[in-house]
């Protein structure tokens, strides 16, 4: 597949409809150096990635299920228990963090547009290297103490968790907002 069909055809791949194999510990980088490859005014390299794989999707789990249990108490019910099995939905999950930040001269929204270009990268490299992906926020990347677990800055940002694995099954095309409608070719004033 060229990289234009591929990029016309991509759809995300849903965590449940996600399986093992994961890529390889090549694939994986890869994948990063594609990531890392995105526009970055100013080279301030304004992202960090943070890869779970194996136990430690399921150990990265355990304490989102304790910050969410410790968020709920007087319920007085286990509601850990599905936030454990979050990571474990695929055989991959890499966190990207946008360090975007005040700067002299790099607008700090630049930043941040690179880090979520830095996500985008890592969908369509896993995509061309035949896996499924996805692209979650979820609860957790808004967190304060899911921040403070990953050592984040306070100025730091999760932009997201990528979910890479096999998928099940090809995923249905999805409608999509017709682009004509978010289109105009400017013809003066
Ligand atoms: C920053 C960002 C965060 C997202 N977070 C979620 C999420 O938490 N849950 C969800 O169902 N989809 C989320 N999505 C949407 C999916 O990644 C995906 O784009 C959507 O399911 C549509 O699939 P498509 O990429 O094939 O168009 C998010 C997308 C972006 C750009």
């Amino acid at each position: 597949m060229t990289c234009i069909d591929l990029l016309l055809a991509r759809r995300s791949v849903a965590p449940k409809d996600l399986c093992e194999p994961g890529p390889s510990a090549e694939q994986l980088e890869q994948i990063l150096r594609c990531a890392h490859r995105v526009p970055d005014h100013g080279k301030l390299g304004p992202w960090r990635f943070v890869v779970f794989e194996g136990e430690a999707r399921a150990d990265f789990g355990n304490r989102l299920g304790e910050i969410y249990q410790g968020d709920f108490p007087e319920l007085g019910v286990d509601l850990s228990s599905v936030q454990q099995q979050l990571l474990l939905r695929a055989p991959l999950v890499i966190a990207v963090i946008s360090t975007a930040g005040p700067h002299v001269k790099i607008p700090e929204w630049e930043q941040v547009l690179s880090a979520g270009a830095a996500c985008q990268n890592i969908l369509v490299a896993a995509s061309s290297l035949g896996f499924g992906a996805c692209w979650l926020t979820e609860w957790y990347s808004y967190h304060p103490k899911v921040k403070a677990l990953l050592g984040l800055e306070e100025h730091h940002a999760i932009a997201g968790f990528i979910y890479i694995g096999t998928a099940k099954q090809k995923p249905d095309d999805r409608v999509r907002p017709p682009l004509a409608e978010r289109l105009v070719y400017w013809s003066g004033t």
